[in-house]
């Protein structure tokens, strides 16, 4: 029962946050703080610099830290971060992050 009401809150989280922004770069402002505008930094000196990695490899980072299943000494820091994220807003800045140079 707890499950299904878990599961029941996640879609009606999803389901909010259709509207929001989905554009890589915008959604990427925030980011860029720790990261750098070219995701260039060493995020609080902690982080891999994350410049040139492949989608599918932001996209599993992201996700692990929505999930608790990635990250190292600092992943409460991303969880923060990545947790208000739907499924499409993860991909476009992902999509960004991998076109950085
Ligand atoms: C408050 C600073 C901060 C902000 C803002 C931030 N990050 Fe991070 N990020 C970190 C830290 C610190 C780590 C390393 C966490 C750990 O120990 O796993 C990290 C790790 C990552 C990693 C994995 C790199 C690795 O070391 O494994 C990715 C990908 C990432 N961040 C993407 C993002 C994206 C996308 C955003 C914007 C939605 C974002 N971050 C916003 C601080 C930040």
């Amino acid at each position: 029962m707890k499950k299904i009401t878990k599961i029941t809150l996640g879609l009606m989280v999803l389901a909010s946050t259709t509207f929001a922004v989905t554009n890589g770069a915008t959604l990427y402002k925030k980011c860029a703080g720790c990261h750098g505008i070219n995701a260039e930094k060493k995020a609080l000196g902690k982080s891999q610099v994350i410049k040139g990695w492949e989608e599918t490899k932001v996209i599993a980072a992201l996700k692990g830290y929505k999930d608790g299943t990635y990250g190292s000494v600092m992943k409460g820091v991303m969880k923060g971060q990545v947790s208000s994220l739907n499924e499409e807003q993860i991909a476009s800045l992902a999509k960004h992050i991998s076109t950085l140079k």
